[in-house]
């Protein structure tokens, strides 16, 4: 006999995708002296988008989750973030860079043009 959905499961799900944003934000450090985004304060933008995010009311389910993650192949423009569900990749340099990223696209959708990754960055 099949079981029946649990009300909590049967609820409608808070967006789509869970989060209405995702920013994975490339924490790597490389050993032996090789660059990386670790060496470029990578750490810092990381903490700082976080706390801001959950300063504008921002993180949660329906909303925008921060995550750290290892490198995402793209280290030549370190430090590097991506966005998805847009897939807009990001290099910053400040916190300012941060705020901005926060206000304008995480909060309001609109991609910072002049932090844009360019297309041709790799490893
Ligand atoms: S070390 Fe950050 S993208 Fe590779």
């Amino acid at each position: 006999m099949p079981r029946s959905p649990t009300p909590a499961a049967s609820a409608a799900p808070v967006a789509p995708g869970y989060y209405e944003r995702h920013i994975f934000f490339c924490l790597n450090e490389r050993k032996g002296g090789e660059d990386s985004c670790a060496l470029h304060g990578a750490q810092q933008g990381f903490d700082h988008c976080k706390a801001s995010v959950k300063a504008a009311g921002l993180s949660g389910a329906g909303k925008v989750r921060v995550n750290k993650a290892g490198c995402l192949d793209r280290c030549a423009g370190g430090p590097v973030a991506v966005v998805y569900p847009e897939a807009v990749w990001y290099t910053f340099v400040d916190q300012a860079d941060i705020d901005e990223i926060v206000e304008s696209h995480l909060k309001n959708g609109q991609v910072v043009e002049r932090l844009v990754l360019p297309a041709d960055v790799g490893r």
